[in-house]
């Protein structure tokens, strides 16, 4: 369960503080699938981070599974962030000089304790996402669907509950946008929270539930999200 209650994000930018995020009160069940919307600037990528614990509300609280993340240390929530989050992005961010199975291997450099048969693992990762014969692979010989589907198989290795997703098809021509939004799609069957943030309404639609930004604050809610009122209640799928 992750829930935002009251947060702000301001950031201190000379005289002018910007308010990035205003109020935000969300509760996010286990299992949801979540597409954030709005405009350029609205604060959805600033949103995604504090959910993703790389960033903290200026005010404001943050819980994972009922535990504050104010009470948190910076490398406890290091290691919260590895062990309960995967990340996508629109850029990919694989690293071009290693090949498919090192890029997915790359969150055990960070591990503290990471399992005997990582490499194994992380094959089993790249099969997960159809990619188990591109693994000697350099980024630059794959397509850019199948550079993100690497990148969803790194943000797997370590079985995070969510999967946070920063457009994540903002680069990528339409055939290879569904592939990979039914790929997201698909973890999410299997039990895992996805959050999307897309500016393609398509994608949206096949989200269970859609939080609208704009200027910071959440201008509409539909599915399973909680009103900005009443952070408390939880309305169900
Ligand atoms: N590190 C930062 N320092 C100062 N201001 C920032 C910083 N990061 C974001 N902002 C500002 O916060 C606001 C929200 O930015 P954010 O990146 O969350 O928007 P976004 O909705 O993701 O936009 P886009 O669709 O263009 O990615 C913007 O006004 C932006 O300029
Ligand atoms: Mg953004």
């Amino acid at each position: 369960m992750l829930r935002l209650e009251k947060v702000f994000r301001v950031y201190a930018s000379g005289d002018h503080p910007i308010e990035a995020l205003r109020q935000i009160s969300l509760e996010l069940p286990p299992r949801s699938f979540l597409a954030v919307q709005g405009k350029s600037g609205s604060g959805k990528s600033t949103l995604l981070n504090i959910l993703g614990c790389l960033d903290r509300p200026t005010s404001g609280t943050y819980c994972v599974d009922g535990q504050n993340t104010e009470d948190i240390s910076d490398d406890g929530l290091a290691a919260l962030r590895s062990q309960k989050f995967g990340f996508i992005f629109q850029s990919f961010n694989l690293l071009n000089r290693f090949n498919a199975l090192e890029n997915v291997m790359l969150p055990y450099i960070y591990s503290p304790d990471p399992p005997a048969d990582y490499k194994a693992i992380a094959h089993q990762m790249l099969e997960r996402v159809g990619l188990g014969s591109r693994s000697q692979h350099l980024p630059g010989e794959l397509s850019g669907g199948q550079q993100q589907r690497v990148a969803i198989a790194r943000a797997l290795v370590n079985s995070p509950d969510v999967i946070l997703a920063d457009e994540p098809t903002g680069a990528l021509d339409s055939q290879s946008s569904r592939e990979i939004v039914d790929l997201l799609a698909q973890l999410n069957i299997e039990g895992k929270t996805v959050i999307i943030v897309t500016h393609d309404g398509e994608i949206a639609a096949q989200c269970s539930s859609v939080v609208t930004l704009a200027d910071g604050q959440v201008v509409d809610l539909r599915g399973t999200l909680v009103p900005d009122q009443d952070p408390k209640v939880v309305a169900t799928l």
